[in-house]
């Protein structure tokens, strides 16, 4: 029988088309998902931009600004997560847990590297590192901030202040690596680099964009076990990961939403359409909360009477 790692893109069940084989798969433990960040180091000072640049020059103005709108999403995204990311680092329960998340604040402090390296050597901003991050703040929508300012940075303190409070980490591990980077992350990140592959452009930023999501689906695959294993524990903990998410779902709806466009009004945008961009997301969510155990499908209270 294949290994979950010939099926999956780094451990990742949303990326199982064969839904047939979601109830039965085994998932990657976090020694396991360690060892895999090890056979997988990356640099981002070794890209070349050169190419990047001269594609950047010949882009129209409306597609220059699309394409940061989305990516300022991303670079600041990614500052968020590395630096709100101590809480879970502290409140490991094992060795194996411990060295896993210490591999991934690592790799957020390096996706932020990435972006902050295109903002300057290809979108042109100038300045230091945190001059470019407030300009790129300036492209966010205000869902975007409720949730990476507000929702995320809440349940990193919690965390801190209590490294021991199961239902604190379970609701990070669910706004962060179901909702921020499952939900939101992935799917920008398979939008984006379908435009700029079926357009043959940015080859730099694409050859470290092809890394982040690699890292992504590992980080991913670590939230789905981590919800997993609670949720089979405690009934109580798996009801708790339905309604953070059935808070957080509508959030995240408005932070996929571009600049000029109400949440659920249809758009296109690089020549993708918003149910494209919501199927994506949304299928990817019920792929991972099948294998977790849980469903957002609303039950009956009183299911004789249904
Ligand atoms: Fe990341
Ligand atoms: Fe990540």
């Amino acid at each position: 029988m294949a290994s979950l790692l010939e099926l999956t893109s780094q451990g990742d069940v949303a990326t199982i088309s064969d839904e047939s084989k979601l109830s039965q798969v085994v998932l990657m433990t976090p020694q396991q998902l360690y060892e895999l960040w090890e056979r997988q180091p990356w640099q981002t000072h070794t890209i070349d931009f050169t190419q990047d640049r001269e594609d950047w020059a010949a882009l129209s103005d409306e597609d220059k600004d699309h394409i940061v709108w989305f990516l300022s999403s991303f670079f600041i995204g990614e500052e968020r997560v590395a630096t709100q990311f101590n809480g879970l680092v502290g409140a490991y329960e094992g060795q194996s847990e411990e060295a896993f998340l210490t591999t991934q604040q690592v790799d957020e402090a390096r996706h932020a590297q990435h972006f902050n390296n295109f903002y300057t050597q290809v979108v042109g901003y100038d300045g230091s590192f945190e001059e470019r991050l407030d300009r790129a703040r300036e492209d966010l929508n205000d869902s975007f901030k409720v949730l990476f300012d507000d929702v995320l940075v809440d349940a990193n303190r919690r965390l801190l202040a209590n490294p021991g409070d199961m239902e604190a980490k379970v609701d990070y591990v669910t706004t962060y690596h179901m909702v921020i980077e499952g939900t939101l992350a992935l799917t920008g990140q398979d939008t984006l680099t379908r435009v700029f592959e079926g357009r043959g452009i940015l080859p730099g930023f694409l050859e470290g964009f092809r890394k982040i999501s690699q890292d992504e689906h590992r980080h991913v695959a670590y939230g789905t076990w981590f919800l997993q294993q609670k949720a089979r524990q405690d009934p109580a903990l798996a009801r708790r990961i339905v309604k953070t998410l059935q808070e957080l779902i509508p959030i995240a709806a408005g932070v996929l939403t571009p600049r000029g466009f109400d949440v659920g009004e249809e758009y296109e945008i690089l020549g993708v359409r918003s149910d494209e961009v919501h199927g994506f997301a949304f299928q990817a969510l019920t792929r991972r909360l099948k294998v977790i155990g849980v469903s957002l499908a609303p039950v009956a209270e009183d299911p004789v009477a249904a």
